[in-house]
C-alpha cells in the first residue's frame, strides 16, 4: 500500500452540513472557512437557498443553479486536515439533490435553531442519515436568541429525530442572558465580553465545576445553575464514546451561535477529533477500501453549465479507492467505454482548479457531454457498481408530450438529459409507452420547460394525472399466482422507472393500503433503493 496514498487519505473529512432553511447552515459554513483561512470576510459564501422575497420563484431556482455551482464543495484545511464540505440545499423541492449528496458525505452536521427546534426538513434528512448510519454531530445554533430550554430541545432530537444524543458543550445562559459555553469534553469555559457580545474569552479551565473561582466567573445564580444542570447532563446522558458515534449509534451534541462566532471552534476541534476519515463504501459485489491502489469513485451530482450554448455539464464525482489521475483512463462501468479527463476539476472555498491527483474523500469535477448520470462508476477496469443512490417518490406527477413533432429527437435528448442530472424522475407506463415526469416540487416543471427549450430548442406540453405516489415493486416470486395477478389487475398503473424497475403508480394512500392487504407478498416501497 502505498504510503502517499494512506498519508492523504488520512488528511481527509468529507462532510454534509444538513439543517432546515435559515436554521444557520450558510452562516456557519462561512464561520469554518474562516476558522481554515480558505476566505477572508464574513458574506463571502453565497446562500444558495431561494429566497422568498424573490419576484419569481421560477428566476430564484436559476440563480440557486448559478450559485450552486460555487457552492457544491467547499474545502479548506484545518489542522493539518483537508476538509471538503458538500452542499445540502435545504429547500424542500431540491430534497433529492440533498438526498443523493448524502451518499458522497462521510459524516453530517446538523444545525438545529434553539428557538424553532426540529423541523420538518430537518427530521426528513436526518432519517436518510440514520438509515446509513451516516455519523451526525448536532449543532444546536442562535443560542444569543431567546429559544427552548437546552434540556427540552434535547428530548425534542432525541424524539423527533431518534437520535442517541449526548452533550458535549453546555450553554451558560441564553438570548440576553448568553454568556458563554461550558466545555464538557475540555473542561473549560469560554465567554463573551463586550457590548455586541462579539468578544470571545480563551478557553478558562475548570478542573472542577464545585470551585469557587467558577461562582467569581459566573456569578452565584448562573454558577449554581450550571453546577445543577451539569450534575443532571452527566446523570441522564451516556459517556461520549468515538466509535459509538463512528457506528451512527451516539451523537454528540454542541451548542452555539454561528453569527457570533461562538462555540463554533469547539465544534471544528470535535469534528477533527471525531469524524471519520474517507470510510469504505459498497458497490454491488464487494466492499471497496479507500486503500486500495486502483482509482474507483461514482457520480453523486451533474450540474449543467449555465451557458445555453454550451451543452456541458460537470459531473461531479467522489474518489472512493485510490489516485485519481488526470488523463488516465479509467472505465465508464455502465457504458463499458474507456475515457480520459484532461481538465478535472478540483474545488476550493472560492475557486475550482485542474487538478493532477486526488484522493479518497476529494470531488472531482469531470466535464461531461452526456455521457455521465447520476450513479455512474469510473474504475481502472474492474466491473463494480457502487451501490446506494436512492430515488424517493415524487410529490407532483404530469404525461410529458412532445409539442413540435419536428424536434422529436431534441425533445428525447433534452429530457433523458435532465433526468440524467436529477431534476426530475421519469416513469415510462408498460401498457402505452407513455412518459410520465415526477418531482418533488412543482416549480420543477418550469425549470423543464425553460431548459428544453433554451438548451435543447425543443418544446414540452404536460397533462395532469392524479398519482399520489410513486411505490417500487418487489416481490420474493415472481412467478407466483399473486404476483401475476397483481401484474393484470394494475397494469393500467405500472410503469419503469430510468433504471427499467417496476414502479406502481398508486392514486391514494387507500389505494397502497388495498394493495398491500389484497397481495400480502407484494412490497411496495417509496424509495427506489429496499
Ligand atoms: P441557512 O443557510 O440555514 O438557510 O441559514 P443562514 O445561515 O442563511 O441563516 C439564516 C438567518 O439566521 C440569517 O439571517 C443569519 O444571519 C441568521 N443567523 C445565523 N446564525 C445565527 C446566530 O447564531 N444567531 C442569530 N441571531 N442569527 C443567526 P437573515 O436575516 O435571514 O439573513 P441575513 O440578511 O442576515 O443574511
Amino acid at each position: 500500500m502505498s504510503k502517499t496514498l494512506l498519508k492523504e487519505i488520512n488528511k481527509r473529512k468529507t462532510f454534509g452540513i444538513i439543517a432546515h432553511p435559515d436554521a444557520g447552515k450558510t452562516t456557519l459554513t462561512e464561520k469554518l472557512l474562516l476558522f481554515g483561512g480558505a476566505i477572508q470576510e464574513a458574506g463571502a459564501v453565497k446562500s444558495n437557498k431561494v429566497k422568498k422575497s424573490a419576484t419569481s420563484d421560477f428566476m430564484e431556482i436559476e440563480r440557486q443553479r448559478g450559485i450552486s455551482v460555487a457552492t457544491s464543495v467547499l474545502a479548506f484545511e484545518y489542522k493539518g486536515k483537508k476538509i471538503n464540505i458538500l452542499d445540502t440545499p435545504g429547500h424542500k423541492d431540491f430534497a433529492e439533490d440533498t438526498f443523493r449528496t448524502l451518499t458522497a458525505v462521510d459524516s453530517v452536521i446538523v444545525v438545529i435553531d434553539v428557538a424553532k427546534g426540529v423541523e420538518e426538513q430537518t427530521e426528513k434528512l436526518v432519517k436518510v442519515c440514520r438509515m446509513r448510519n451516516i455519523p451526525m454531530i448536532v449543532f444546536i445554533n442562535k443560542l444569543d436568541r431567546e429559544g427552548k430550554d437546552a434540556f427540552d430541545l434535547l428530548d425534542e432530537v432525541e424524539q423527533k429525530l431518534e437520535l442517541n444524543v449526548t452533550p458535549l458543550s453546555w450553554p451558560i445562559g441564553m438570548g440576553d442572558r448568553f454568556k458563554g459555553i461550558y466545555n464538557i469534553w475540555e473542561k473549560n469555559i469560554k465567554l463573551f465580553s463586550g457590548e455586541n457580545k462579539q468578544k470571545i474569552s480563551d478557553g478558562i479551565e475548570i478542573e472542577d465545576l464545585a470551585d469557587e473561582s467558577l461562582t467569581e466567573l459566573l456569578g452565584e445564580e448562573d454558577a449554581e445553575n450550571l453546577r445543577e444542570e451539569i450534575e443532571l447532563v452527566t446523570g441522564v446522558y451516556p459517556d461520549f464514546d468515538n466509535d459509538e458515534y463512528l457506528k451512527g449509534e451516539l451523537q454528540p451534541v454542541f451548542f452555539g451561535s454561528a453569527l457570533n462566532n461562538f462555540g463554533v471552534q469547539e465544534l471544528l476541534n470535535a469534528f477533527i477529533d471525531f469524524a471519520p476519515n474517507p470510510l469504505p463504501k459498497e458497490s454491488e459485489t464487494r466492499i471497496v477500501r479507500p486503500e486500495e491502489e486502483a482509482f474507483t469513485g461514482f457520480v453523486f451530482k451533474i450540474h449543467a453549465n449555465m451557458d445555453p450554448n454550451h451543452r456541458n455539464r460537470l459531473a461531479f464525482v467522489k474518489v472512493v479507492s485510490g489516485t485519481f489521475e488526470r488523463n488516465k483512463p479509467y472505465l465508464h462501468v455502465r457504458l463499458g467505454k474507456s475515457m480520459k479527463f484532461s481538465a478535472p476539476n478540483a474545488f476550493f472555498a472560492d475557486k475550482k482548479e485542474i487538478v493532477q491527483e486526488s484522493y479518497p474523500g476529494d470531488i472531482v469535477g469531470l466535464h461531461d457531454t452526456g455521457n455521465f448520470r447520476i450513479g455512474d462508476t469510473l474504475t481502472e477496469g474492474e466491473e463494480l457498481n457502487f451501490k446506494g443512490i436512492p430515488s424517493f417518490s415524487p410529490e407532483h406527477f404530469r404525461y410529458v408530450n412532445n409539442s413540435d413533432p419536428m424536434k422529436a429527437k431534441q425533445f428525447e435528448k433534452g429530457i433523458d438529459q435532465l433526468m440524467d442530472e436529477g431534476v426530475a424522475q421519469l416513469f415510462t407506463m408498460e401498457y402505452n409507452n407513455r412518459k410520465i415526469i415526477g418531482t418533488v416540487g412543482a416549480l420543477q416543471y418550469e425549470v423543464i420547460e425553460y431548459r428544453l427549450e433554451h438548451e435543447y430548442n425543443a418544446k414540452v406540453s404536460y397533462e395532469n394525472i392524479n398519482i399520489h405516489k410513486a411505490c417500487w415493486v418487489e416481490c420474493k416470486d415472481e412467478k407466483s399466482p399473486e404476483y401475476q395477478d397483481f401484474l393484470r389487475v394494475k397494469q393500467k398503473y405500472l410503469a419503469r422507472d430510468k433504471y427499467n424497475q417496476l414502479v406502481f403508480l398508486a392514486d391514494s394512500a387507500f389505494t397502497i393500503q388495498m394493495t398491500e392487504q389484497k397481495y400480502p407478498s407484494v412490497k411496495l416501497h417509496f424509495v427506489s433503493e429496499f
